[in-house]
């Protein structure tokens, strides 16, 4: 087990750089697969939900070779077996794999995905797309058989904009017969990240950022190369890191229009930004204005930020509220800010927090990923030490968290206990 420890009121000055997005090498290491030939993915983190994912393409057979944030992957002797519930289980990117392999070999079997305990993650809109492209699905507790004769492009209605349906019909629609057409899709930058890998090898696909999504499907997908992009959630949470207690901080390699709903709520908290075209450079402030914020799917503001910002709300003069609408369990964070001497109150779906507050180190526990990440930017704002267990949370999705932090002043390491 290891623990972060944070000697608090550091200032933090100097570059960021941000990495590739986790949200988007979840979703381009299992497309992978369609190709009938080698592909390459640049810009791939450095993080433990990537190394599950390789151990599952590995588990099937493909040739996979990292040669720093260079990935090549060669699927041509993959084995289309079953996927053990242990490796699938891991992260939730894990049923992109269904996706691929029932488009490839119109047969699959795995097991239900794990993820991040932040409410409940069905996935009945992808299987739902399964079954109108032409799929048959056999559920038996936990796994899942899905077999086709044939997949056949259909029109089809999310009925909510699922990032990871939308994907998933993506991966599968592209090798189908004929036209598919999803509705209501999401809308994410990881999203417009896949559709672009997927062409790239020979897709068809247009409208990937909007709601409408024409998928025409082809018979083959070939050689290829892609970037991932920016990680938009490593900057926002980051750049919150320099509102905290940051002088002259600069998030460098990150696209500013994919986190224009975190500095749009920050301009209005009062703070001044430099925006450059991939760089933001940040300060703190003394006195900064409470607001209000509801999650919302892109470009709403993220849900995968709303805990790293309740860490700033609490430094804010007066009352804020922040709504979640996208997970029912989102705000395992607020019992251990409180600990640190946070004033936050959870009524259902919505949190007041007053403010300003000193935040005080003491122990705390990371629940999740973006809960991790909120306690990180207290510890590094509380005054004293503060120590945080469970952080292979924080590990799955911020590469060199340590490291970075180190590079602009924090005082942190990790420690095993
Ligand atoms: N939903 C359903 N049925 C479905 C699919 C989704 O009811 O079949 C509901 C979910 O329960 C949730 C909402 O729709 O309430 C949104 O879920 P979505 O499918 O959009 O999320 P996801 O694909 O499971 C991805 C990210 C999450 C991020 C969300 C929203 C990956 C691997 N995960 O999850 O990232 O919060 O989109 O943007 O891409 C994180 O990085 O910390 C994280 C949790």
């Amino acid at each position: 087990m290891k623990q972060i420890v944070i000697e608090g009121g550091k200032i933090l000055q100097g570059e960021i750089k941000i990495s590739g997005a986790k949200n988007s090498a979840v979703a381009l290491i299992p497309a992978s697969l369609l190709s009938d030939e080698i592909v390459k993915i640049d810009n791939i983190p450095n993080i433990s939900d990537i190394d599950a994912l390789n151990e599952i393409l590995e588990y099937l057979g493909a040739t996979v070779k990292r040669e720093g944030t260079l990935m090549t992957i060669d699927s041509k002797n993959i084995v289309n077996k079953e996927i053990p519930e242990n490796i699938s289980k891991k992260l939730r990117a894990s049923y992109y794999f269904m996706s691929a392999l029932l488009g490839k070999y119109k047969k699959v079997e795995m097991y239900f995905p794990g993820g991040c305990s932040i409410g409940a993650r069905p996935i009945d809109q992808t299987l739902k797309t399964f079954k109108a492209l032409g799929a048959t699905v056999k559920e038996d507790g936990n796994k899942y058989t899905i077999t086709a004769d044939r997949l056949v492009g259909t029109t089809i209605q999310l009925d909510m904009p699922s990032v990871g349906a939308t994907i998933n019909t993506l991966l599968v629609a592209v090798k189908a017969e004929g036209t598919t057409i999803l509705k209501n899709a999401a809308k994410e930058p990881e999203i417009v990240n896949v559709a672009t890998f997927l062409n790239n090898m020979g897709a068809n696909i247009k409208g990937a950022g909007t709601s409408k999504i024409v998928i025409e499907g082809v018979s083959k997908l070939g050689r290829c190369f892609t970037e991932v992009i920016p990680d938009r959630i490593e900057a926002g949470t980051y750049l919150i890191a320099g509102a905290l207690i940051g002088q002259n901080l600069t998030i460098k390699n990150v696209i500013p229009e994919h986190i224009e709903s975190l500095t749009l709520k920050l301009k209005e908290m009062g703070y001044k930004m430099d925006i450059g075209y991939d760089s933001i450079t940040i300060s703190m402030q003394d006195k900064i204005k409470p607001i209000n914020v509801k999650t919302l799917g892109y470009p709403g503001f993220p849900t995968d930020l709303q805990q790293p910002l309740t860490t700033l709300l609490t430094q804010a003069d007066g009352k804020s509220s922040l709504e979640e609408t996208i997970y029912e369990n989102r705000f395992q964070n607020v019992e251990y800010l409180n600990k640190m001497g946070a004033n936050i109150e959870i009524k259902d779906r919505i949190i007041d927090i007053k403010g300003p507050i000193d935040l005080i180190g003491t122990t705390v526990k990371a629940t999740d990923l973006r809960a991790g990440a909120c306690l990180v930017l207290a510890g590094l704002k509380a005054e004293g030490t503060t120590v945080i267990t469970d952080i292979e949370h924080v590990l799955r999705g911020y590469e060199d968290i340590i490291q970075k932090l180190l590079n602009v002043g924090a005082k942190i390491k990790i420690e095993e206990i």
